[in-house]
Parts: C-alpha cells; sequence; structure tokens
C-alpha cells in the first residue's frame, strides 16, 4: 500500500463519523480531501488535521448535485492528487411515518444518502481504475437492515447502499478496486444527539458491549477495509453496533 498515491476523500467530514475517520486516515499517513456541505465547515476538520502535522484540503460539495461532484472530483484530483480510497459517510435523516411522511422527506434523504453515493462513486472510480487500485466503503446502517419505525427513507437509503455496494464490487472487483459497507448501530454524534435519554440507555441496557459507539469505533474499521492486507474483501457489510442486533 506505501508505494500506491495515498489520497482520500471522505464526505461529510465536518463532523461525527466522517470528522473522525478523515481524522484517522491522516494520522495513518493519508492527504485527506475533507468533502462537507459548507466548505467553511469542511475547512474546520482539514485545519485541524494540518496542525496536527497531517496533510488535507477542505471541500464544499452537495454530494446529491451531480454537477458538484464531477467539479468535486476535477478540484481534489487538482489540489491532491488521484484518490484511490473514497468513503461515502455523508447522510441526513428526515424522520417520520409513512403517512406524514412528505415528497420532499422522501427524496432528500434518497438524493444525499444513495444517490449521493453513485454520484461519487461514478466520479471518483475513473481514477482509481487509471491506479488499478481503489478502496471505497460506504456508511450504511443496521436501520438499512432491520427497519425502524419513522425512518421508511432512511431505511430505504441505507438498504439500497448495500445492493450498491455488492454491484461495485462485481463490476470493479478486476481493476483492484473493492468496496464495502459498514452498518453502525448506535453512535454519539449530532445525528443521534436528539434521540431522548430513554432510547439512550435502552441501548446501553440491552446491548451485549453495555455503552454507545463512538465514531472512533467505526474508523477502526475503515483502516482496515481501505488497507492492502484486505484486498480480498470486498461486497461485504460489516455491523459495527456492540451486538445491539444480536
Ligand atoms: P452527522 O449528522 O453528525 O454528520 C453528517 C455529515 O454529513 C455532516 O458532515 C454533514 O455536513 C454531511 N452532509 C449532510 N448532507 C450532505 C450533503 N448533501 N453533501 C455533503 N455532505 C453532507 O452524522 P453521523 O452521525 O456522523 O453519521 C455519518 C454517517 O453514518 C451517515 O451516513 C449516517 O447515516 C451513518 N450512520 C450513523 C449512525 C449513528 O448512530 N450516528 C448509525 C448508522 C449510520
Amino acid at each position: 500500500m506505501s508505494e500506491e498515491p495515498r489520497i482520500a476523500v471522505v464526505t461529510g467530514a465536518s463532523r461525527g463519523i466522517g470528522k473522525s475517520i478523515a481524522i484517522a486516515l491522516a494520522e495513518a499517513g493519508y492527504s485527506v480531501a475533507c468533502v462537507a456541505t459548507s466548505l467553511g465547515r469542511a475547512k474546520v476538520t482539514s485545519d485541524e488535521i494540518v496542525a496536527s502535522g497531517g496533510v488535507a484540503a477542505p471541500f464544499g460539495c452537495n454530494v446529491g448535485d451531480a454537477a458538484a461532484v464531477e467539479s468535486l472530483a476535477k478540484a481534489v484530483e487538482a489540489e491532491l492528487g488521484v484518490a484511490t480510497v473514497l468513503i461515502n459517510n455523508a447522510g441526513i435523516t428526515r424522520d417520520t411515518l409513512i403517512l406524514r411522511m412528505k415528497d420532499s422527506d422522501w427524496d432528500d434523504v434518497i438524493n444525499v444518502n444513495l444517490k449521493g453515493s453513485f454520484l461519487t462513486i461514478r466520479a471518483f472510480v475513473k481514477g482509481m481504475m487509471k491506479a488499478r487500485f481503489g478502496r471505497i466503503v460506504n456508511l450504511a446502517s443496521v436501520i438499512g437492515q432491520h427497519g425502524a419505525s419513522g425512518q421508511a427513507n432512511y431505511a430505504a437509503s441505507k438498504a439500497g447502499l448495500e445492493g450498491l455496494t455488492k454491484t461495485v464490487a462485481k463490476e470493479f472487483g478486476s481493476r483492484g478496486i473493492t468496496c464495502n459497507a459498514i452498518a453502525p448501530g448506535f453512535i454519539e454524534t449530532d445525528m443521534t444527539a436528539e434521540l431522548g435519554d430513554e432510547m439512550k440507555e435502552n441501548v446501553r441496557k440491552t446491548a451485549p458491549i453495555p455503552r454507545l459507539g463512538l465514531p472512533e469505533d467505526i474508523a477502526g474499521a475503515v483502516l482496515f477495509f481501505v488497507s492492502a492486507q484486505a484486498g480480498y474483501v470486498t461486497g461485504q457489510t460489516l455491523t459495527i453496533d456492540g451486538g445491539l442486533m444480536l
């Protein structure tokens, strides 16, 4: 792996799991393109990486916008070089029961979580094909595997990501490109901050590992999937939930 260009793109890198992944990749020696909807918020993470001696650059991009993603790929190549690692972490929720769900709640979530990952893969895989090496990791969710009341849009987007992951694995495996998914359980971030204390307590009581997950628990698995040692692992989903869903 050390002979390969070590440039990684992380979407949704401004906070939470994405920020932790960006920092972990930088600490492992990657130059990291930190992508967030706003350039300013992406810069907070990239500045933090640079301040600790790493290499990073910030990029503002709505991953649901095809033209913006194509421009992003060009900008990353111009600024850092050809990326051979892509972490599709950007995600949103618009939770409500199906009977109350607006078309826009459905469209927004599918557009960012599912289409956004398709768009970034299509844009960045070309460079990986030329390099004959690539590592793609998509952030799915246990909700995509089990469903959850009030999360039809989110569950469908995350289940779709697992199908996308398997298809990318099949289409690009012969080019040295792997694609895997991580399905986190309950991880402490801004996304889950609004969920009630009762639900968090319930997770602590029922999971075999009696705590909520941390963003670092996910970043560790990303480091494995992007490594040279994981070159024979593709099309898989790794659930990281402290055993909650067992
Ligand atoms: P978060 O809400 O804390 O951060 C989401 C990130 O995505 C932010 O940086 C935000 O700027 C970025 N983002 C949102 N829309 C975007 C867009 N259109 N274009 C570019 N960037 C955009 O979320 P968190 O908790 O860190 O989750 C990260 C990923 O992990 C998401 O895909 C989420 O669905 C998934 N996940 C999280 C779980 C949790 O318990 N926190 C559980 C299962 C999956």
